[in-house]
Protein backbone atom coordinates (compact mmCIF):
# COMPACT_ATOMS: atom_id res chain seq x y z
CA UNK A 1 0.00 0.00 0.00
CA UNK A 2 3.04 2.59 0.84
CA UNK A 3 4.85 1.41 -1.97
CA UNK A 4 1.87 2.27 -4.01
CA UNK A 5 0.96 5.18 -2.42
CA UNK A 6 4.55 6.62 -3.36
CA UNK A 7 4.10 5.40 -7.07
CA UNK A 8 1.38 7.51 -6.92
CA UNK A 9 2.90 10.56 -5.54
CA UNK A 10 6.11 10.64 -7.85
CA UNK A 11 3.60 10.35 -11.43
CA UNK A 12 1.67 13.28 -9.15
CA UNK A 13 4.96 15.29 -9.30
CA UNK A 14 5.50 15.10 -12.35
CA UNK A 15 1.57 15.56 -14.06
CA UNK A 16 1.07 18.84 -11.80
CA UNK A 17 3.73 21.33 -12.60
CA UNK A 18 4.18 23.53 -9.23
CA UNK A 19 4.26 20.44 -6.51
CA UNK A 20 3.48 22.77 -3.98
CA UNK A 21 0.07 20.64 -3.21
CA UNK A 22 3.04 17.81 -1.79
CA UNK A 23 5.43 19.96 -0.02
CA UNK A 24 6.21 17.63 3.16
CA UNK A 25 4.79 14.19 1.35
CA UNK A 26 7.57 13.31 -0.98
CA UNK A 27 11.01 15.58 -0.24
CA UNK A 28 13.45 15.84 -2.71
CA UNK A 29 15.56 18.37 -1.07
CA UNK A 30 18.07 15.51 0.39
CA UNK A 31 18.62 13.98 -2.82
CA UNK A 32 21.55 13.07 -5.10
CA UNK A 33 21.10 13.02 -9.13
CA UNK A 34 23.85 11.40 -11.47
CA UNK A 35 23.50 9.84 -14.91
CA UNK A 36 22.62 6.01 -15.17
CA UNK A 37 23.46 6.15 -19.12
CA UNK A 38 22.78 8.26 -22.19
CA UNK A 39 19.05 9.40 -21.32
CA UNK A 40 18.62 8.52 -17.88
CA UNK A 41 18.90 10.21 -14.42
CA UNK A 42 18.79 8.21 -11.67
CA UNK A 43 17.38 9.88 -8.40
CA UNK A 44 18.88 8.69 -4.98
CA UNK A 45 17.14 9.07 -1.46
CA UNK A 46 13.70 10.39 -2.24
CA UNK A 47 12.24 10.85 0.73
CA UNK A 48 8.25 9.56 0.91
CA UNK A 49 6.51 10.91 4.26
CA UNK A 50 4.57 7.96 4.02
CA UNK A 51 7.45 5.33 4.86
CA UNK A 52 9.66 7.07 7.24
CA UNK A 53 13.55 5.98 7.67
CA UNK A 54 13.04 4.37 4.23
CA UNK A 55 14.21 6.12 1.11
CA UNK A 56 14.15 5.72 -2.40
CA UNK A 57 16.05 5.70 -5.88
CA UNK A 58 14.62 5.84 -8.78
CA UNK A 59 15.07 6.39 -12.56
CA UNK A 60 13.83 9.13 -14.62
CA UNK A 61 14.09 7.81 -18.73
CA UNK A 62 13.39 11.00 -20.98
CA UNK A 63 10.55 10.00 -23.48
CA UNK A 64 11.38 11.74 -26.25
CA UNK A 65 7.44 12.23 -27.52
CA UNK A 66 6.72 13.74 -24.93
CA UNK A 67 9.67 15.05 -24.06
CA UNK A 68 10.04 15.12 -20.72
CA UNK A 69 11.83 12.81 -18.15
CA UNK A 70 9.18 9.77 -17.15
CA UNK A 71 9.72 8.21 -14.02
CA UNK A 72 10.84 4.13 -15.07
CA UNK A 73 8.01 2.22 -12.68
CA UNK A 74 8.48 -0.17 -10.76
CA UNK A 75 11.16 -1.47 -11.83
CA UNK A 76 14.02 0.78 -11.30
CA UNK A 77 13.03 1.58 -7.69
CA UNK A 78 15.26 0.56 -5.01
CA UNK A 79 14.07 0.81 -1.85
CA UNK A 80 16.46 2.07 1.01
CA UNK A 81 16.19 1.29 4.80
CA UNK A 82 17.98 3.98 5.83
CA UNK A 83 17.71 4.21 9.62
CA UNK A 84 19.98 1.55 9.63
CA UNK A 85 22.51 3.95 9.01
CA UNK A 86 22.13 4.99 12.36
CA UNK A 87 23.41 1.19 13.83
CA UNK A 88 25.63 1.28 11.61
CA UNK A 89 29.60 0.82 13.11
CA UNK A 90 32.27 3.16 11.33
CA UNK A 91 34.75 1.90 12.70
CA UNK A 92 33.79 -1.84 11.58
CA UNK A 93 33.46 -0.21 8.35
CA UNK A 94 37.59 1.36 8.57
CA UNK A 95 38.45 -2.29 8.70
CA UNK A 96 36.33 -3.96 6.05
CA UNK A 97 37.83 -0.91 3.65
CA UNK A 98 41.53 -1.91 4.31
CA UNK A 99 40.50 -6.07 3.86
CA UNK A 100 36.86 -6.66 4.41
CA UNK A 101 37.10 -10.81 3.81
CA UNK A 102 39.33 -10.66 7.27
CA UNK A 103 36.12 -8.84 9.40
CA UNK A 104 33.03 -10.58 7.48
CA UNK A 105 35.03 -13.98 6.64
CA UNK A 106 33.99 -14.32 3.15
CA UNK A 107 36.06 -16.27 0.63
CA UNK A 108 39.40 -14.29 -0.14
CA UNK A 109 39.44 -13.73 -3.78
CA UNK A 110 41.82 -15.33 -6.50
CA UNK A 111 41.01 -13.34 -10.02
CA UNK A 112 41.02 -9.64 -10.59
CA UNK A 113 38.52 -7.28 -9.89
CA UNK A 114 37.00 -6.67 -13.08
CA UNK A 115 37.16 -2.57 -12.08
CA UNK A 116 41.03 -2.74 -11.68
CA UNK A 117 42.46 -1.31 -14.65
CA UNK A 118 44.34 -3.95 -17.05
CA UNK A 119 47.19 -1.56 -16.50
CA UNK A 120 47.74 -1.94 -12.94
CA UNK A 121 50.53 -3.46 -11.37
CA UNK A 122 48.67 -5.52 -8.52
CA UNK A 123 46.93 -8.62 -9.32
CA UNK A 124 44.74 -10.78 -7.41
CA UNK A 125 43.12 -10.65 -4.24
CA UNK A 126 44.73 -7.04 -3.22
CA UNK A 127 42.35 -5.82 -6.45
CA UNK A 128 39.55 -6.93 -4.23
CA UNK A 129 40.07 -4.27 -1.30
CA UNK A 130 38.71 -0.64 -1.36
CA UNK A 131 42.39 0.93 -0.53
CA UNK A 132 43.96 -0.98 -3.73
CA UNK A 133 41.24 1.31 -5.90
CA UNK A 134 40.97 4.27 -3.29
CA UNK A 135 44.08 4.77 -1.75
CA UNK A 136 44.93 5.09 2.65
CA UNK A 137 44.18 8.73 2.21
CA UNK A 138 41.16 8.18 0.75
CA UNK A 139 42.45 10.23 -3.06
CA UNK A 140 42.85 7.83 -5.34
CA UNK A 141 44.74 9.05 -7.87
CA UNK A 142 44.63 12.57 -6.52
CA UNK A 143 46.59 11.57 -3.49
CA UNK A 144 49.75 9.11 -2.39
CA UNK A 145 48.65 6.37 -5.19
CA UNK A 146 49.19 9.34 -8.08
CA UNK A 147 51.98 7.27 -9.31
CA UNK A 148 53.69 4.26 -8.48
CA UNK A 149 52.77 0.61 -8.10
CA UNK A 150 49.73 0.97 -6.84
CA UNK A 151 48.64 3.53 -9.92
CA UNK A 152 44.94 3.29 -11.27
CA UNK A 153 43.58 6.45 -12.32
CA UNK A 154 40.53 5.55 -9.77
CA UNK A 155 38.68 8.49 -8.01
CA UNK A 156 39.27 8.62 -4.32
CA UNK A 157 36.29 8.71 -1.90
CA UNK A 158 36.52 11.21 0.26
CA UNK A 159 34.25 13.67 -1.87
CA UNK A 160 31.67 10.52 -1.91
CA UNK A 161 31.37 11.57 1.88
CA UNK A 162 29.07 14.43 0.63
CA UNK A 163 26.73 11.78 -0.98
CA UNK A 164 23.62 11.20 0.73
CA UNK A 165 23.52 7.74 1.97
CA UNK A 166 20.98 5.89 -0.17
CA UNK A 167 23.91 7.22 -2.99
CA UNK A 168 26.29 5.79 -0.96
CA UNK A 169 24.76 2.34 -0.33
CA UNK A 170 24.07 1.71 -4.19
CA UNK A 171 27.50 2.48 -5.29
CA UNK A 172 29.34 0.38 -2.85
CA UNK A 173 26.29 -2.22 -3.80
CA UNK A 174 27.16 -1.99 -7.69
CA UNK A 175 30.85 -3.08 -6.89
CA UNK A 176 29.70 -6.87 -6.25
CA UNK A 177 31.82 -7.55 -3.53
CA UNK A 178 31.28 -10.08 -0.74
CA UNK A 179 29.32 -8.04 1.51
CA UNK A 180 26.39 -8.11 3.37
CA UNK A 181 23.75 -5.37 3.62
CA UNK A 182 25.18 -4.48 7.35
CA UNK A 183 28.45 -4.60 5.96
CA UNK A 184 27.82 -1.84 3.23
CA UNK A 185 25.51 -0.14 6.33
CA UNK A 186 29.02 0.00 8.21
CA UNK A 187 31.03 1.20 4.88
CA UNK A 188 28.57 3.89 4.34
CA UNK A 189 28.54 4.93 7.63
CA UNK A 190 32.77 5.22 7.60
CA UNK A 191 32.47 6.99 4.46
CA UNK A 192 30.23 10.08 5.39
CA UNK A 193 31.05 10.07 9.23
CA UNK A 194 35.11 8.83 9.65
CA UNK A 195 37.33 10.15 6.71
CA UNK A 196 39.64 12.29 7.72
CA UNK A 197 41.57 15.13 5.12
CA UNK A 198 45.24 12.94 5.53
CA UNK A 199 46.59 16.25 4.14
CA UNK A 200 45.82 17.74 7.39
CA UNK A 201 48.21 14.98 9.63
CA UNK A 202 50.76 13.86 6.89
CA UNK A 203 52.55 16.38 4.42
CA UNK A 204 51.63 15.45 0.84
CA UNK A 205 54.44 17.64 -1.18
CA UNK A 206 58.00 19.05 -0.94
CA UNK A 207 61.43 17.92 1.41
CA UNK A 208 59.33 17.14 4.39
CA UNK A 209 57.06 14.77 2.32
CA UNK A 210 54.98 11.88 4.43
CA UNK A 211 56.28 13.60 8.02
CA UNK A 212 53.20 13.77 10.20
CA UNK A 213 52.49 16.89 12.13
CA UNK A 214 51.89 15.63 15.61
CA UNK A 215 53.46 15.95 18.53
CA UNK A 216 56.04 13.73 19.20
CA UNK A 217 56.49 14.11 23.53
CA UNK A 218 52.57 13.56 23.40
CA UNK A 219 52.77 10.98 21.12
CA UNK A 220 55.35 8.80 23.05
CA UNK A 221 53.26 8.84 26.44
CA UNK A 222 50.09 7.90 24.33
CA UNK A 223 52.13 5.12 22.67
CA UNK A 224 53.02 3.99 26.18
CA UNK A 225 49.93 4.42 28.09
CA UNK A 226 48.23 1.30 28.36
CA UNK A 227 45.26 2.44 30.41
CA UNK A 228 41.64 3.65 29.12
CA UNK A 229 42.56 6.72 26.63
CA UNK A 230 46.32 5.33 26.28
CA UNK A 231 47.63 4.43 22.81
CA UNK A 232 48.22 0.78 24.32
CA UNK A 233 50.54 0.36 21.32
CA UNK A 234 53.79 -1.13 23.60
CA UNK A 235 51.47 -3.52 25.38
CA UNK A 236 52.15 -5.87 21.48
CA UNK A 237 54.40 -3.95 19.79
CA UNK A 238 57.34 -2.86 22.38
CA UNK A 239 58.98 0.42 23.25
CA UNK A 240 60.66 0.40 20.10
CA UNK A 241 58.00 -1.11 17.77
CA UNK A 242 59.61 -3.69 16.63
CA UNK A 243 58.37 -6.71 19.03
CA UNK A 244 56.09 -7.72 16.25
CA UNK A 245 57.99 -7.54 12.61
CA UNK A 246 55.66 -7.66 9.77
CA UNK A 247 56.06 -9.43 6.56
CA UNK A 248 59.05 -10.56 9.20
CA UNK A 249 60.95 -7.35 8.87
CA UNK A 250 59.37 -4.22 9.14
CA UNK A 251 58.63 -2.82 12.99
CA UNK A 252 56.38 0.39 13.67
CA UNK A 253 59.02 2.64 12.60
CA UNK A 254 59.42 1.18 9.52
CA UNK A 255 55.64 1.34 8.27
CA UNK A 256 54.73 4.74 10.33
CA UNK A 257 58.04 6.26 7.37
CA UNK A 258 57.00 4.37 4.44
CA UNK A 259 53.64 4.64 4.71
CA UNK A 260 51.90 7.29 7.30
CA UNK A 261 48.38 7.30 5.64
CA UNK A 262 48.43 2.93 6.08
CA UNK A 263 49.51 3.67 9.65
CA UNK A 264 46.93 6.81 10.66
CA UNK A 265 43.99 3.95 9.02
CA UNK A 266 45.57 1.14 11.23
CA UNK A 267 45.80 3.42 14.14
CA UNK A 268 42.06 4.45 13.63
CA UNK A 269 40.51 1.23 13.22
CA UNK A 270 42.75 -1.24 13.77
CA UNK A 271 44.15 -3.96 11.35
CA UNK A 272 42.10 -6.74 10.26
CA UNK A 273 42.77 -10.11 11.30
CA UNK A 274 45.49 -9.34 13.28
CA UNK A 275 45.89 -11.65 16.55
CA UNK A 276 45.46 -10.52 19.22
CA UNK A 277 43.33 -7.96 17.85
CA UNK A 278 45.22 -4.15 17.60
CA UNK A 279 42.42 -1.95 18.95
CA UNK A 280 40.96 0.73 17.17
CA UNK A 281 41.90 4.12 18.77
CA UNK A 282 38.76 5.65 17.33
CA UNK A 283 36.90 2.90 19.71
CA UNK A 284 38.92 3.94 22.95
CA UNK A 285 38.09 7.78 22.58
CA UNK A 286 41.33 9.03 21.48
CA UNK A 287 41.13 12.22 19.20
CA UNK A 288 42.05 12.42 15.80
CA UNK A 289 44.86 14.54 17.43
CA UNK A 290 45.76 12.08 19.94
CA UNK A 291 45.88 9.89 16.80
CA UNK A 292 48.17 12.01 14.83
CA UNK A 293 50.74 12.23 17.63
CA UNK A 294 51.18 8.25 17.73
CA UNK A 295 51.99 8.87 14.37
CA UNK A 296 54.44 11.27 15.07
CA UNK A 297 56.19 9.48 17.76
CA UNK A 298 55.63 6.59 15.69
CA UNK A 299 57.88 7.82 12.82
CA UNK A 300 60.87 8.49 15.04
CA UNK A 301 61.69 4.52 16.05
CA UNK A 302 63.97 2.70 14.98
CA UNK A 303 63.40 1.27 11.13
CA UNK A 304 64.95 -2.15 11.05
CA UNK A 305 63.71 -3.01 7.34
CA UNK A 306 67.28 -4.19 5.41
C1 LIG B 1 39.08 -2.64 -8.39
C2 LIG B 1 38.92 -1.27 -8.00
C3 LIG B 1 37.92 -0.90 -6.96
C4 LIG B 1 37.75 -1.44 -5.71
C5 LIG B 1 38.44 -2.64 -5.10
C6 LIG B 1 36.76 -0.64 -5.05
N1 LIG B 1 36.35 0.36 -5.88
FE1 LIG B 1 35.05 1.84 -5.43
N2 LIG B 1 35.16 2.55 -7.33
C7 LIG B 1 35.93 2.00 -8.33
C8 LIG B 1 35.68 2.71 -9.56
C9 LIG B 1 36.31 2.42 -10.91
C10 LIG B 1 34.73 3.71 -9.25
C11 LIG B 1 34.13 4.75 -10.20
C12 LIG B 1 35.01 5.96 -10.17
C13 LIG B 1 34.57 7.05 -11.11
O1 LIG B 1 33.37 7.33 -11.18
O2 LIG B 1 35.46 7.65 -11.73
C14 LIG B 1 34.44 3.58 -7.84
C15 LIG B 1 33.61 4.45 -7.14
C16 LIG B 1 33.41 4.39 -5.77
C17 LIG B 1 32.71 5.38 -5.01
C18 LIG B 1 32.12 6.69 -5.55
C19 LIG B 1 33.19 7.75 -5.63
C20 LIG B 1 32.69 9.05 -6.21
O3 LIG B 1 33.05 10.12 -5.66
O4 LIG B 1 31.95 9.02 -7.21
C21 LIG B 1 32.68 4.95 -3.71
C22 LIG B 1 32.05 5.64 -2.53
C23 LIG B 1 33.39 3.69 -3.67
N3 LIG B 1 33.83 3.40 -4.94
C24 LIG B 1 33.56 2.93 -2.54
C25 LIG B 1 34.24 1.71 -2.51
C26 LIG B 1 34.31 0.86 -1.35
C27 LIG B 1 33.68 1.15 -0.01
C28 LIG B 1 35.04 -0.23 -1.72
C29 LIG B 1 35.34 -1.47 -0.90
C30 LIG B 1 34.23 -2.11 -0.24
C31 LIG B 1 35.47 -0.03 -3.08
N4 LIG B 1 34.94 1.15 -3.53
C32 LIG B 1 36.31 -0.88 -3.77
C33 LIG B 1 36.84 0.99 -8.19
C34 LIG B 1 37.01 0.22 -7.06
C1 LIG C 1 46.61 -5.94 21.31
C2 LIG C 1 47.81 -5.85 20.51
C3 LIG C 1 48.04 -4.61 19.69
C4 LIG C 1 47.97 -3.29 20.06
C5 LIG C 1 47.58 -2.74 21.42
C6 LIG C 1 48.35 -2.51 18.90
N1 LIG C 1 48.65 -3.34 17.86
FE1 LIG C 1 49.31 -2.79 16.03
N2 LIG C 1 49.15 -4.68 15.39
C7 LIG C 1 48.94 -5.78 16.20
C8 LIG C 1 49.01 -6.99 15.39
C9 LIG C 1 48.86 -8.41 15.91
C10 LIG C 1 49.24 -6.57 14.07
C11 LIG C 1 49.36 -7.45 12.82
C12 LIG C 1 50.77 -7.93 12.68
C13 LIG C 1 50.96 -8.80 11.46
O1 LIG C 1 49.97 -9.36 10.97
O2 LIG C 1 52.08 -8.89 10.99
C14 LIG C 1 49.33 -5.12 14.11
C15 LIG C 1 49.57 -4.32 13.01
C16 LIG C 1 49.98 -3.00 13.09
C17 LIG C 1 50.43 -2.21 11.99
C18 LIG C 1 50.40 -2.67 10.53
C19 LIG C 1 51.70 -3.07 9.99
C20 LIG C 1 51.57 -3.59 8.57
O3 LIG C 1 52.13 -2.99 7.69
O4 LIG C 1 50.89 -4.59 8.37
C21 LIG C 1 50.79 -1.00 12.48
C22 LIG C 1 51.35 0.19 11.69
C23 LIG C 1 50.52 -1.01 13.88
N3 LIG C 1 50.03 -2.25 14.23
C24 LIG C 1 50.74 0.04 14.76
C25 LIG C 1 50.17 0.11 16.03
C26 LIG C 1 50.11 1.31 16.84
C27 LIG C 1 50.74 2.64 16.45
C28 LIG C 1 49.42 1.00 17.97
C29 LIG C 1 48.97 1.91 19.07
C30 LIG C 1 48.05 2.96 18.67
C31 LIG C 1 49.08 -0.42 17.89
N4 LIG C 1 49.54 -0.89 16.70
C32 LIG C 1 48.43 -1.13 18.89
C33 LIG C 1 48.68 -5.76 17.54
C34 LIG C 1 48.48 -4.63 18.31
Amino acid sequence: MKMKAFFVMVLGMLVISGGGAFAGVLDWSKSDVSPADADTIRVFGLIYSGTPGITYNLDFKFNETTLKFEPVLPTSVVTINESKLATADAVRGGVLYDKWWKINGQAEPTSNHPFYPSTGKQSGKDTWRCKECHGWDYKGKDGAYVSGSHYTGIKGVYEARNMNAAHLFAIITKHNLSLSEQDIWDLTRFIKESLVEMDKYVIFNGTQKKSATGDVTKGKTLYENTGTGGGQCIMCHGADGTAIKFDGTEGVGDVANDNPWETLQKIRFGHPGSSPTMPSAVNNGLSITDQNDILTYGQTLPKIAP
